[in-house]
């Protein structure tokens, strides 16, 4: 089994390669880092004799991804648990006076166009299994329906935009990868840097760890197949409306 989780070096990406090494220890697991290089003394080993490979990836730049997937066999799963929200000199609009189209291209290219290319870029690897799973990491926020006190617009807008492309393209691999279930999922407000300068008023309860986030997509891979592609999933396995 092979597994490529983008964004490994963050907060959740982290918690999903320890996850699945865990439970499938004979998987190969392939994890890309940008900025933060992966130190194996505070992250699962890194050497080949771990099974966990790494490489580093600008998600943004279509050439390294390309790259990477010349460098991959077949995989059955791939979770890009990348994502930008924040830089640390700009944080989400509270209003649209505050909109910057650079921010904006930021959020659309990190959270938006890295999926696009991946499913370009990977779409011969997850036909190559029998069984394959593509999810990318979206947040509650880019429903469109549940959208009901506004903020965050350059976010909640490439999490839109990248949601209807999950969906686009789970119509168009229903044919030619029969096989490959596409999901959306939300993880819930998750203790990770991303979230770190917003989690004051997270009601009790209702901040995870990225362990337990780890956990419920993991239930969510078990519990679907290719007759649930293009389904948008919460950690709590409820299907969030578009
Ligand atoms: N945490 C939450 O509460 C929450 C809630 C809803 C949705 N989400 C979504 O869940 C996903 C994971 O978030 P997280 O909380 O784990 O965030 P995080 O800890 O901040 O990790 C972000 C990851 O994205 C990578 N990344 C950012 N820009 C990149 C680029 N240009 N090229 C390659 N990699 C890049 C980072 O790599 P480096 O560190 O190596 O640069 C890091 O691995 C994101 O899509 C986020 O939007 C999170």
């Amino acid at each position: 089994m092979n597994i490529l989780i983008i964004g490994g070096s963050g907060g959740i990406g982290q918690a999903l390669i320890q996850h699945f090494h865990a439970v499938h220890p004979d998987a190969t697991i392939y994890a890309t880092y940008h900025s933060t290089v992966p130190d194996s003394t505070a992250r699962p080993v890194t050497t080949s004799a771990t099974k966990v490979h790494w490489y580093q990836v600008d998600i943004t730049q279509e050439a390294d991804i390309a790259a990477l997937a010349s460098a991959l066999p077949p995989l059955s799963l791939l979770i890009n648990a990348a994502g930008l929200l924040h830089h640390p000199e700009q944080g989400p609009e509270k209003s649209i006076t505050a909109f910057d189209p650079q921010f904006f291209a930021d959020n659309v290219n990190t959270n938006t166009l890295s999926t696009l290319l991946l499913a370009k870029h990977f779409m011969p690897h997850l036909k190559a299994s029998p069984r394959s799973h593509f999810i990318a990491f979206s947040a509650r926020i880019g429903s469109i329906e549940d959208n009901k006190v506004g903020g965050w617009i350059s976010y909640r807008c490439a999490k839109a935009a990248l949601n209807m492309a999950l969906k686009t393209i789970s119509i168009e691999w229903r044919f030619k990868l029969p096989h490959c279930c596409v999901l959306a999922f939300h993880p819930g407000t998750t203790d990770t840097a991303l979230s770190a300068p917003f989690q004051k008023n997270v009601p009790a309860g209702k901040l995870f760890s990225p362990a337990y986030v780890a956990e419920c997509l993991a239930q969510r891979i078990d519990d679907t197949g290719p007759e649930d592609s293009g389904q948008f999933f919460s950690y709590d396995g409820k299907v969030i409306p578009w």
